[in-house]
């Protein structure tokens, strides 16, 4: 006879996905604003599909969906950037970065809807301590929140200049941002003498947490932006992670590094070198591996458990799952009916 009652299991692994999430909403970077010039056009995949970049006469930055309203040539191959806008190689029709259309070069009349509104999709953009930001929303709602400020990016000429980092990681940025509460890995993975204690706070789009009284702060401004300082003796070293989601299962993970310039052979500089390098690599006298050396192998071939098996020893897992949830909405534009009907 069947039993019809809930039976306790843990599900095999053939019955997980290894990211089983949408691309979440928030501010991004999607570049370092001093790697596209004005002029240029470059095709760049995030958010799981591609976008043509382009930066006008005016300097101003443009994120485009590839795909003319027109015909539906690709601007990315074999368009040009004319003063400020994005001109299609196929019939000449020039777009400019908040995706008007501003010249139909043998038309009379500007088709209607044209007139009344953006007819590209376009992504709203940013630029801020030599990073070029965009707001992602499935929906293509407007932003919702604010860009960071952060301390040490607002004055440089106290810093020393801003080391950046880039690694492609295969896995969603969720799996990745969990490390952060994850404070038994920090023993067990990182090779931390004791597994650190460990707090966090949860405030609308932030997200803050605190490991080893001290030692490792961070603060989320939603999922595109966290600043971490790795504090130690006094001396600071700031870690500003940027990951982008390339697709649902890749992440380019960007870090901005810097620390105060103190100066050469002094003590607090040894140490804020050391800082650096260590919450990076490999492991060094007491301290314990940074996150390339031992948590890419892990997040490179892991599954996402929705029910994972955890104990009492785990730090607060579920807590940064919820927080994190709010970011992923249905990705069916609220425009895309409205469009079709016009
Ligand atoms: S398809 Fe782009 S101008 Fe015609
Ligand atoms: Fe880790």
């Amino acid at each position: 006879m069947a039993d019809t009652a809930v039976v306790e299991r843990i599900q095999r692994g053939s019955e997980l996905e290894r990211c089983p999430f949408p691309i979440p909403y928030g501010w991004f970077v999607i570049d370092l604003s001093e790697n596209l010039e004005v002029g240029e056009i470059r095709n760049v995949q995030a958010f799981d599909q591609e976008w043509v970049m382009f930066r006008g006469e005016d300097g101003t930055v443009g994120i485009t969906d590839p795909y003319c309203p027109h015909l539906g040539a690709h601007l990315g191959k074999g368009g040009t950037v004319e003063g400020n806008n994005i001109r299609c190689p196929f019939h000449h029709w020039e777009y400019d970065a908040q995706g008007w259309c501003k010249k139909i070069p043998y038309g009379k009349v500007m088709p209607g809807i044209a007139r009344r509104k953006p007819v590209l999709r376009v992504l709203p953009v940013e630029e801020k301590y030599g990073m070029i930001w965009c707001w992602y929303h499935p929906q293509e709602l407007g932003p919702m929140f604010d860009l960071p400020v952060v301390e040490e990016l607002e004055n440089p000429d106290d810093h020393v200049p801003v080391r950046h980092g880039e690694w492609t990681m295969h896995t969603c940025m969720q799996e990745i941002g969990e490390n952060g509460v994850d404070f038994a890995h920090l023993k067990f993975l990182h090779g931390s003498p004791i597994i650190p204690p460990g707090t966090c706070k949860l405030d609308g789009h932030h997200f803050e947490f605190d490991i080893g009284e001290g030692y490792i702060c961070g603060k989320y401004y939603g999922p595109g932006a966290q600043v971490v300082r790795h504090t130690k003796d006094g001396v600071s070293m700031l870690m500003f992670s940027t990951p982008l989601p390339i697709g649902r299962e890749e992440t380019l993970s960007r870090m901005h590094f810097t620390f105060r310039n103190y100066a050469e052979g002094t003590a607090e500089r040894t140490l804020a070198e050391h800082l650096y390098q260590h919450s990076i690599g490999e492991a060094d006298g007491e301290d314990s591996a940074g996150f390339e050396s031992v948590d890419m192998i892990v997040w490179d071939n892991k599954k996402y458990r929705p029910q994972p098996l955890l104990c009492d020893g785990d730090g607060p897992i579920l807590k940064w799952r919820q927080w994190y949830s709010q970011f992923y909405v249905d990705d069916q534009p609220a425009s895309v009916n409205a469009v079709a009907a016009e």
